[in-house]
């Protein structure tokens, strides 16, 4: 189906503190998982959405993720003068990949606060956000799917995920109604991560979200929320509550391999899981780890 979504927002400004000193003078959204840094799985799932015009929002610190999508000549020269064609294909293929563009927060009040910098350029037209943190598996449908119900809605849309209970303080957790579509669950509540034992339901909203332009005005009036920052969870909130802003929000419940590479260990989980499926390493690397296993046990 043709999207008339061609829009993609990607916060990249936060400042990486749980991955120091790694990230002293790196972008955290530049980590490698595997051999691809981070930002980069993300912009390719926009881009299999049909999503090819990019808008990051980054910060200070943030030039080598800006570089990762610029082409580099003198590497390139090299590559070609040696015919390494394939390595020559991964660099191109990464400048090629999208039309990505950069505005900077300025001062990091909070995730509201950074969607909210993208009105300029999003202008008044619906978008998808998409957060690094959270790696979609490429053979799992997630994103097309959020912005085919968004068009059939004409609504807001999040993408949710059943957690354990015992982590939903960490994320933005939903009160549900079931709707015809299986998939499909409609937003009554939200909540941005509730104090231990009080969440509302195992629904966690994950880093992806299809939203219509009115986000903007209800973002300009959002009050700083959760840790003092200015709050997605808390405007989407405020659209579930009246329907008549913005047709509601809706969530897609997502069911497929989700890679969090928010915290060190989660990071190394997500390396690991999307190594061994890997045509060029899984062979080596899953005898590997069998053996490492049963002998640390
Ligand atoms: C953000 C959102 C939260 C959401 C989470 C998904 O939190 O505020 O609602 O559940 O992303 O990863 P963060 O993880 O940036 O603290």
């Amino acid at each position: 189906m043709a999207s008339r979504i061609t829009k993609a927002v990607i916060p990249a400004a936060g400042l990486g503190t749980r991955f120091l000193p790694a990230t002293k003078a790196m972008p955290k959204e530049m980590l490698p998982v595997v051999d691809k840094p981070a930002i980069q799985y993300v912009v390719e799932e926009a881009v299999a959405a049909g999503l090819t015009d990019v808008l990051m929002i980054t910060g200070r610190n943030k030039s080598a993720l800006e570089n990762h999508f610029d082409r580099v000549g003198e590497l390139e020269a090299t590559l070609e003068r040696k015919g390494d064609t394939e390595r020559l294909q991964k660099v191109n293929y990464s400048t090629d990949l999208a039309d990505v563009h950069y505005v900077r927060q300025g001062d990091p009040k909070g995730l509201g606060h950074a969607v909210l910098r993208a009105r300029m350029h999003v202008g008044n037209e619906p978008f998808a956000v998409l957060l690094g943190d959270d790696i979609i598996d490429a053979r799992d449908i997630l994103l097309s799917r959020m912005i085919e119900v968004q068009a059939e809605r004409n609504a807001n849309v999040v993408a949710l995920l059943e957690v354990d209970p015992a982590v939903a303080q960490m994320y933005g957790i939903a009160t549900v109604e079931r709707t015809d579509d299986d998939d499909v669950v409609c937003i009554t509540g939200l909540v941005e991560k509730p104090a231990p034992g009080t969440a509302p339901s195992n629904l966690a909203i994950i880093g992806r979200y299809v939203l219509r332009p009115e986000i903007f005005d209800v973002l300009e009036e959002t009050p700083p929320g959760k840790g003092g920052e200015i709050q997605l969870t808390d405007a989407l909130q405020a659209l579930a509550a009246d329907e008549s802003i913005a047709g509601g929000v809706y969530g897609v419940v997502f069911r497929g391999r989700r890679y969090d590479t928010g915290d060190r260990l989660d990071y190394i989980k997500a390396i690991v899981q999307l190594a061994v499926d890997r045509e060029d390493l899984g062979e080596g690397l899953r005898p590997w780890l069998r053996d490492f296993v049963s002998k640390m046990e």
